[in-house]
């Protein structure tokens, strides 16, 4: 019997990628603020129990993809008491690390530094105490096509600004439709429990701008490195949050995107 997904934040970047691919499917997903006309699409506030309740009542779904921006650990909680019978993926992130000594492994201490990855780590606890048949993703980030960070620096570029970038911060980032099919297969051989999602490159903000830069061919030399250290808030930065990705590889049976093959 074909199963039921449900894609919360269905109309964002991830998301959108991860409807376009739910082929083999019953697919249902959620926006927010951009309106999406479709009959499997639904508006949503997480900020409103009822308006869950009533999709889940709707939808009756296997799976719950959780691809949102949303950091109300209480609401959160009440969420997730909702779910019975279903498997809960969650995207996390590598924010959950201070970034002090990098190439963490779904083992590493989350020890997060900004709100944003207090909020991942509180709700991965949630779903850890809660819910049995779980995958939380800790991904790098996410990078592709008309993703913020790449058409951040593509507009900079193309309006002859100058860009300064830390080119001692570092990451390793994974192509969005990589990650896709990765949430796929993970689904698919009911893998349970957690996960680093990263690729093999690892990149400076100073360094993924040249790559971004190259694949536009515009002007490099706009680009200026600075450190991380000189930032005013630098107490909120993770210097190295690198993910070690050898689990992943472990599970996937195709070769992973590097960053500076992608199309920007
Ligand atoms: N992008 C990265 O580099 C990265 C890295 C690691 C982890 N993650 C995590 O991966 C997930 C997807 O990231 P993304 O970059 O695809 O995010 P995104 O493009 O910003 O999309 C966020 C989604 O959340 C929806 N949303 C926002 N507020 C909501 C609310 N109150 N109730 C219900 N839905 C709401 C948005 O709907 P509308 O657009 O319709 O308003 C949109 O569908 C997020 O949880 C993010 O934290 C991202």
């Amino acid at each position: 019997m074909t199963k039921r997904i449900l894609i919360l934040g269905g109309s964002g970047f991830l998301g959108s990628e991860l409807v376009r691919a739910s082929k083999g499917f019953e697919t249902y997903f959620t926006y927010n603020s951009s309106l999406i006309k479709n009959r499997n699409a639904f508006s949503l506030d997480l900020n409103n129990i009822d308006n869950f309740k009533s999709i889940l009542k709707k939808t009756t779904p296997n799976i719950i993809v959780f691809c949102a921006r949303f950091e109300d650990s209480e609401k959160f909680k009440q969420i997730i008491s909702l779910i019975k019978n279903v498997k809960f993926v969650f995207m996390s992130s590598d924010a959950v690390f201070d970034g002090k000594k990098g190439n963490y492994s779904e083992k590493g201490t989350p020890n997060p530094l900004t709100t944003y990855g207090i909020k991942k780590k509180e709700f991965e606890d949630i779903i850890k105490k809660e819910l049995d048949d779980y995958i939380i993703i800790r991904s790098s980030y996410i990078l592709g096509k008309g993703e913020k960070r790449s058409a951040e620096i593509i507009h900079a570029l193309k309006s002859n600004e100058k860009l300064r970038r830390f080119n001692d911060m570092y990451r390793n980032p994974i192509y969005v439709k990589d990650l896709v099919k990765i949430i796929l297969n993970l689904i698919e051989n009911n893998f349970r429990g957690i996960i680093n999602t990263g690729g093999e490159v690892i990149i400076t903000p100073f360094s993924f701008a040249k790559i971004v830069a190259n694949s536009k061919n515009l002007d490099k030399k706009l680009i200026i490195p600075v450190s991380y250290r000189d930032f005013e808030n630098k107490s909120l930065i993770s210097p190295d949050t690198t993910l070690d990705i050898t689990k992943l590889k472990s599970v996937i049976n195709f070769k992973l995107k590097r960053i500076d093959e992608i199309n920007f």
